[in-house]
């Protein structure tokens, strides 16, 4: 398994191209299996877990071809995904339990097939995570729902129907099932206490280019008209905030000065203005924006929560900051129950950080020493590398494969900053 190995120290310096967003990527290629026209997506980023879903969506049918992304700043790839023909309805163990979002197939299976046949997710390394608002979304439009040999086998003989249904809890991942399957049911679906989150947005942009009425957009309440037949259309991955986030928190533990091109503070404004309040300095360019620090860091609270929120997937890149403010910071999880995995982690590179159930209280240290260390998480794995950056000595990172779902050529875009970064194959 490779490694990644980091000597910390040097500080970050010169630009960093941000990628297109996974968690708006994956929902987007689900959504060209409501269509027999092609739909085109640019700035798709090179990750793990979009090779896993171009294989879930193979095997159900999707033709899917891949190319070099045009844009001169970015090295996205441009993926043209063609429903024309479903070939099956059944998402695999095998696949599903690689990557949790391969649940978003339910829905759209339902609503085009009538039926489908999905994997439970199974365990996850950040809590429970169930599917219940997602089964329960779609049996209120109609479906039929059992659980059988660790499979939902859903279906809906007579078409999925609008419906108004409330989330008893925000969901990202339940609000982009339902809306998917709306885009096809006869009539209104108006979803309520929904999520809305850029990544949703993006969903509820490229779904209209394809011809489904959506009102509401970035909003708690979206209202989606059922389409009898969809356009073809072509799409553009939104950025990835937390991508950029993460680049953000690495330049400014380093006290370095980084331009994050194509990298938004319009997606990111609750953390742009905690990180403001820690002493970071980002300022608006052309092109995206740069990050400095004029001062040292101070600890600040933070607390996650849905969009417009603190996002949890930057809570352990935030933490690994805070380990080197001066004072303490407290930090409350509120999205997932064991979010908490970096702790002990960051403790072997000398962090003081205590965690009290929902909340960890990081106390700044001077130092942070390099050590082997284990990522258990795709965002906790990055907050170790962060903390490494930023450390004496060398840091091992094990389990990288967790870090390569979600963050394209992490450790090229950080050499190419001055980090002393290098993979260690096999
Ligand atoms: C998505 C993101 C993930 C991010 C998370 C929260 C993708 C591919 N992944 O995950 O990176 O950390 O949003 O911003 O976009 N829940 C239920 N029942 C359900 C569904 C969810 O109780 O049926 C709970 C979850 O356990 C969690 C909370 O709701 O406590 C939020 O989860 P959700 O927003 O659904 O996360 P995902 O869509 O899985």
């Amino acid at each position: 398994m490779d490694r990644i190995r980091i000597r910390g120290g040097r500080q970050l310096k010169g630009e960093i191209t941000v990628s297109g967003a996974k968690n708006a990527a994956l929902p987007l290629m689900v959504a060209s299996m409501l269509s027999d026209k092609p739909l085109t997506l640019k700035n798709v980023p090179r990750l793990a877990d979009i090779s896993t879903m171009i294989q879930l969506l193979q095997q159900h049918g999707v033709e899917i071809q891949a190319a070099p992304g045009e844009n001169g700043h970015s090295h996205g790839t441009t993926l043209t995904l063609c429903g024309s023909k479903i070939t099956s309805t059944v998402a695999p163990y095998d696949i599903v339990r690689k990557m949790r979002a391969s649940v978003l197939v339910l829905g759209v299976l339902l609503a085009r097939e009538g039926e489908a046949r999905v994997s439970l997710p199974g365990g996850c390394a950040i809590g429970a995570r169930p599917v219940d608002l997602h089964i329960a979304g779609l049996r209120a439009m109609g479906a039929e729902i059992d659980i059988d040999g660790g499979y939902m086998v859903a279906r809906a003989p007579k078409g999925l129907k609008g419906a108004r249904y409330t989330f008893p809890k925000v969901s990202v991942g339940a609000t982009e099932n339902l809306m998917m399957a709306a885009a096809l049911a006869k009539g209104t679906t108006v979803l309520a206490n929904a999520a809305r989150e850029p990544e949703i947005i993006d969903l509820a942009e490229c779904l209209a280019k394809m011809g489904v009425p959506i009102t509401g957009i970035g909003t708690e309440t979206l209202t989606i008209e059922g389409a009898q037949q969809l356009k073809a259309a072509t799409h553009t991955v939104v950025p990835d905030r937390i991508e950029t986030g993460t680049y953000a928190m690495a330049v400014a533990m380093t006290a370095g000065d980084v331009e994050l091109v194509g990298g938004r503070l319009d997606l990111m404004e609750a953390a742009a203005q905690t990180l403001r309040a820690a002493g970071v300095v980002m300022e608006k360019t052309n092109r995206g924006f740069r990050v400095t620090r004029a001062n040292g860091l101070h600890g600040v609270d933070v607390m996650t929560e849905p969009y417009p929120g603190f996002p949890t997937d930057l809570q352990a890149q935030m933490m690994a900051l805070m380990t080197r403010a001066e004072g303490a910071s407290m930090i409350t999880e509120t999205i997932f129950e064991s979010r908490f995995m970096h702790v002990p982690e960051l403790a072997r590179m000398g962090a003081n950080v205590v965690v009290h159930g929902e909340s960890a209280l990081v106390r700044g240290v001077p130092k942070l020493r390099g050590a082997d260390v284990m990522a258990t998480d795709l965002r906790a794995s990055v907050s170790l590398a962060i903390a490494a950056l930023a450390a004496e000595g060398d840091t091992t990172l094990h389990r990288v494969y967790h870090l390569d779902r979600g963050f394209e050529r992490l450790e090229e875009k950080l050499a190419a900053c001055g980090a002393d970064i290098e993979r260690l194959k096999g």
